[in-house]
């Protein structure tokens, strides 16, 4: 048993959508999230400078006594996570594009992949899509643009929605019947996108598997919090908080957040 909290980060808001996931699944786990909006995008970043921008979101977690590491983001996971896996002796938890269900479920056999450039050109991805394309059309599709605006709150403008017909579009054409959201940023593009979508294109989405994960390696290693009250739940950005409580309006406990310099 560990009383101490999780930690979760991600380049900014998005991963907000991954803690309301976990909290769903373990709400009595206390939980410490920092959105390095200040740096946001990571995804238009060298491979050094995510990594960089990685470990500082991590040291600042284990300093503040976390127990394990949620990096709710796929282009932190998928250029970091190997490097802060052997670094450091806590267990973390990544999220990736979720091409395995969407590759499995697939009738047309053709799945889009909306990500952005730094996890679709990283060599993780690279290797998982390989893994995966046994027969399968991957269209690759970078969601340039979508993490600045989601960022600045502007997930319903009329831009982003221009944005994502010109993204889905091409995709459409070649037949896919499954689109895997790539960047934690995207769930709360969900609404729009789901205008947007034929019925028949399902959306995959991998928070929810992220939090089962987080839970079943919290209990391999006991370290689960076993008091049974609620946690507490604590959200640092390095940028706009009022931003930040626009992507925690849905949440019906209490919680804080706050500005930090980081
Ligand atoms: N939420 C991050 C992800 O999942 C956004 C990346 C970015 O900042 O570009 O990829």
């Amino acid at each position: 048993m560990n009383e101490g909290p999780i930690g979760i980060f991600d380049s900014g808001v998005g991963g907000t959508s991954i803690w309301k996931e976990i909290r769903k699944l373990i709400p009595n786990e206390d939980t410490i999230f920092l959105a390095d909006s200040k740096n946001a995008p990571y995804g238009e970043k060298s491979q050094d400078e995510i990594l960089s921008l990685s470990i500082k979101n991590t040291e600042l977690l284990l300093q503040m006594g976390c127990k394990l590491i949620v990096v709710a983001c796929n282009t932190a996971t998928t250029n970091a996570i190997k490097y802060l896996r052997s670094n450091y002796q806590v267990p973390f938890i990544g999220i990736e594009p979720a091409i395995k269900p969407a590759a499995l479920k697939s009738a047309s056999k053709t799945i889009g992949v909306l990500a952005t450039r730094g996890t679709l050109s990283s060599s993780l991805f690279l290797s998982t899509s390989e893994i995966h394309a046994n027969g399968i059309t991957i269209i690759e599709q970078e969601g340039t643009g979508l993490v600045q605006r989601i960022e600045q709150g502007e997930a319903h403008s009329d831009e982003v929605r221009n944005l994502l017909m010109k993204f889905i579009e091409p995709m459409l054409r070649k037949g896919i019947d499954h689109l895997v959201l790539g960047c934690t940023h995207y769930p709360y593009l969900i609404p729009v996108l789901r205008e947007l979508l034929p019925e028949h294109v399902t959306l995959i989405d991998s928070g929810e598997a992220v939090a089962r994960q987080t839970k079943s390696v919290l209990e391999q290693g006991v370290l689960r919090n076993r008091t049974d009250a609620k946690g507490v739940y604590r959200f640092y950005t390095n940028a706009d908080v009022a931003i930040l409580d626009t992507f925690l309006t849905d949440v019906n406990v209490p919680i804080e957040t706050s500005f930090l310099e980081f």
